[in-house]
């Protein structure tokens, strides 16, 4: 059984502060961590809409808040949570609460065969959703030198990507990198070794990660649909006074968030019910060290 522990959990069901019949969307619901114990506040007559990219995550998920005494209503939707504010408005749901908990759950993480991790050697896969059409071998295998180098350089924020770019084009003439083992030793061999111990594929395998399965477009999707929403255009997926949560593990990702929830709050279309972006703290870290570039910022929309 894999196991993912909820970052930052008590920090989320703070800020979202759950009533008794209310709606949580959790738009990256994993194995259902922080959906279990939204659902537990929110009393028989509420609702909880579970979605993911993985449908084996999401089957976990559902089944893990089935598991709590919480809403009779548990509705799963499959897919990517760029299309999810639609999928909602066309079901008539008004989310109360919306939560994304971004990235990749550890069991994604500890399955070799998911081909994310450079410490596990699988195939070199690495979609969150195995039905969606491109792995990351097919981008290893095709994209054009100057390509890999511009997604390795802005997606793994990697100073070496022109070198790493040009080993994997020379090397993958000769046989195909198909494996993540292999990924990783020609990128060893491309880089220097890190003076702080970190591994010298680390950004490349985000960089990968991040392309395959467009991780920044499906965040700006989200985020745009919650202006529009906000505004009162776009899909109504949003109830009056919706708290809206997001945690992220990079400045990549943390940066749009900053600014569509400063820009609402410009805006005068929603408050900061989180000041300054919270952090885990020392204990947490200690214990779950996946954790540790984790921001949780949550706004209420004033509408
Ligand atoms: C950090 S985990 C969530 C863990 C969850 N909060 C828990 O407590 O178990 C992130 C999940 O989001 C999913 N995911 C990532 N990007 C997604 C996207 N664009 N659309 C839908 N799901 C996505 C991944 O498949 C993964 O299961």
């Amino acid at each position: 059984m894999f196991r993912h522990v909820p970052v930052l959990l008590a920090e989320t069901l703070e800020h979202l502060a759950p009533r008794e019949g209310e709606t949580f969307v959790d738009c990256t619901a994993g194995l259902g961590g922080h959906a279990a114990a939204v659902a537990a506040r929110l009393g028989t007559a509420g609702r909880a809409v579970l979605s993911d990219a993985d449908g084996g995550n999401l089957a976990a998920a559902v089944a893990r808040v089935r598991e709590v005494s919480g809403p009779a209503e548990v509705v799963p939707i499959h897919g990517n949570f760029a299309d999810l504010p639609r999928a909602l408005a066309e079901r008539g749901v008004r989310a109360d609460m919306v939560l994304a908990d971004l990235g990749f759950a550890s069991s994604q993480m500890d399955d070799a065969a998911r081909g994310l991790s450079f410490q596990r050697d699988g195939p070199l896969d690495m979609r969150f959703d195995p039905t969606s059409p491109v792995t990351a071998e097919e981008l290893v295998a095709t994209l054009p030198e100057a390509e890999l180098a511009r997604l390795i350089g802005e997606f793994g924020e990697e100073r070496h990507a022109a070198r790493i770019a040009r080993k994997l084009v020379a090397a993958r003439g000769a046989e195909p990198i198909s494996t993540t083992a292999r990924l990783a030793h020609l990128v060893r061999q491309a880089v220097p070794a890190s003076p702080v111990g970190i591994d010298p594929s680390t950004r490349t395998f985000q960089a990968l990660r991040i392309a395959v399965n467009d991780e920044l477009g499906s965040l700006h999707s989200l985020l745009a649909s919650i202006t529009r929403a906000a505004a009162g255009s776009g899909a109504p997926f949003l109830a009056a006074g919706a708290r809206v949560a997001m945690i992220s593990f990079h400045s990549l990702e943390d940066r749009p968030i900053k600014h569509t929830f400063a820009g609402l709050v410009h805006e005068g279309r929603a408050e900061h019910l989180t000041r300054r972006p919270v952090t885990p703290g020392h204990a947490e870290v200690a214990a779950n060290p996946r954790s540790r570039s984790a921001k949780l910022r949550v706004i209420r929309l004033l509408f």
